[in-house]
């Protein structure tokens, strides 16, 4: 992204679609969950991104309740070690699919919205570099169970710290994916997703 209109679509930055960018999604407002027109694929799509959105909470809960001392370490390592290894995995495989097969066919077909599919990118990518930080971060915890409680306490508050923020930048990308591209399916049909 280079010049400032661009830049003000950043993950970290933007609050939602501007309105050139919004005709579909008025359209085609939510929730949408109810219009039988909504297909099979939006629909477990859109229950990926709810688990994630899900998993991401409960982990940030669990981690601020070993923090606290009100989960006893091993009964955590034992519930959020599978639990973040899961997580990293299938965000990144999801986000592997968008960008090579969703994204290149919806910016075709939608051409007045590529822009946003450009921006849609960029959250993957920015997205990537907290997993990696979140990948760390878990490491350091994960190895401090066994250790001191100050050493715990220390690492539970990181992981809490970068959950917290992880979510926040992962709820603007879902939200904002799921306004552009629903609409898009609502009004062409999701076959075109093959
Ligand atoms: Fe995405
Ligand atoms: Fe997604």
């Amino acid at each position: 992204m280079t010049d400032n209109h661009e830049a003000s679509l950043a993950l970290d930055r933007r609050a939602g679609w501007p309105a050139e960018m919004r005709r579909l999604l008025d359209k085609y407002p939510r929730p949408w969950t109810d219009r039988p027109d909504l297909g099979q694929l939006s629909r477990f799509w859109l229950g990926r991104h709810d688990m994630f959105r899900e998993l991401n909470t409960a982990m940030l809960q669990a981690s601020q309740a070993l923090k606290a001392g009100t989960v006893p370490p091993e009964a955590f390592r034992t519930w959020f070690q599978p639990r973040i290894r899961f997580f990293l995995g299938e965000l990144h495989g999801h986000h592997m699919i968008e960008d090579q097969h969703y994204f290149p066919v919806l910016m075709r077909i939608e051409a007045d919205l590529a822009r946003g599919f450009t921006v849609l990118e960029a959250d993957h990518e920015a997205i990537h570099e907290g997993l990696a930080t979140l990948q760390s971060a878990s490491n350091d915890l994960l190895n401090a169970l066994a250790g001191p409680p100050d050493r715990r306490r220390f690492a539970a508050d990181a992981m809490s710290e970068r959950l917290d923020g992880f979510l926040k930048s992962l709820v603007r990308h879902l939200d904002d994916e799921e306004d552009l591209i629903i609409p898009i399916l609502l009004d062409r049909g999701e076959n075109l997703l093959g």
